[in-house]
């Protein structure tokens, strides 16, 4: 969907240019990073799926993908914390150097529990990058490799993410109305 704004948001907080010249200096430091190594980046679906492709196009070195599910209900509401994979990876991670790419890292519990299961599998290296960080709601620490912006406590969709499955096809970051 184009730069034209919606009705239901109050403000665009990156714009489609923004993100796509963030998403290049942190695809330029992931290819510096991981020069001599094995990358594999996880996807987390459904939100991270538009930030993947397009960081994974801005990589200069050989890059796998696989992606997994989760179904989460630590996503403000319900109980927090409750997270289960909802579908694995295709295939193994052992010996790999994986990337888990996150549109947002919130409360932390989501990227707690993938990375504790993930560690489990053996993998020569795990690390996460994330597309937004909202530190400011953080309950449980998780160590972010890589980030592309800090955001305040503000919900906000576009670029994958979603308001009841909708939005997540804006080019631009936005803060929904309230
Ligand atoms: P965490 O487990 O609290 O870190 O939550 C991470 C998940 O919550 C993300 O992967 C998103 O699916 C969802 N989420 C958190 N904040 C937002 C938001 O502002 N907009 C859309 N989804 C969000
Ligand atoms: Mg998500």
């Amino acid at each position: 969907m184009s730069e034209a704004q919606l009705p239901q948001l109050e403000r665009i907080l990156f714009t489609e240019e923004q993100i796509r010249e963030r998403i290049r200096e942190v695809a330029a430091e992931i290819s510096e990073q991981y020069r001599d190594k094995d990358l594999k980046l996880i996807g987390v679906l459904k939100g991270s799926v538009f930030f993947l492709t397009a960081l994974a196009r801005e990589i200069t070195i050989p890059v796998k993908i696989d992606f997994l599910a989760i179904s989460s209900f630590s996503n403000r509401g319900a109980a927090p914390g409750m997270v289960r994979i909802a579908k694995d990876l295709d295939e193994s991670i052992e010996g790999e150097d994986i990337l888990l790419v996150e549109d947002i890292v919130d409360t932390g519990f989501t990227a707690r529990y993938l990375l504790q299961t993930l560690a489990g599998r053996g993998p020569n290296s795990l690390a996460i990058c994330t597309l937004l960080d909202r530190t400011p709601c953080r309950i449980v620490q998780v160590p972010v490799a890589f980030r592309c912006f800090e955001i305040p406590d503000r919900f906000v969709i576009g670029f994958g993410l979603d308001y009841r499955q909708l939005y997540r096809n804006l080019g631009y970051i936005a803060v929904l109305k309230t």
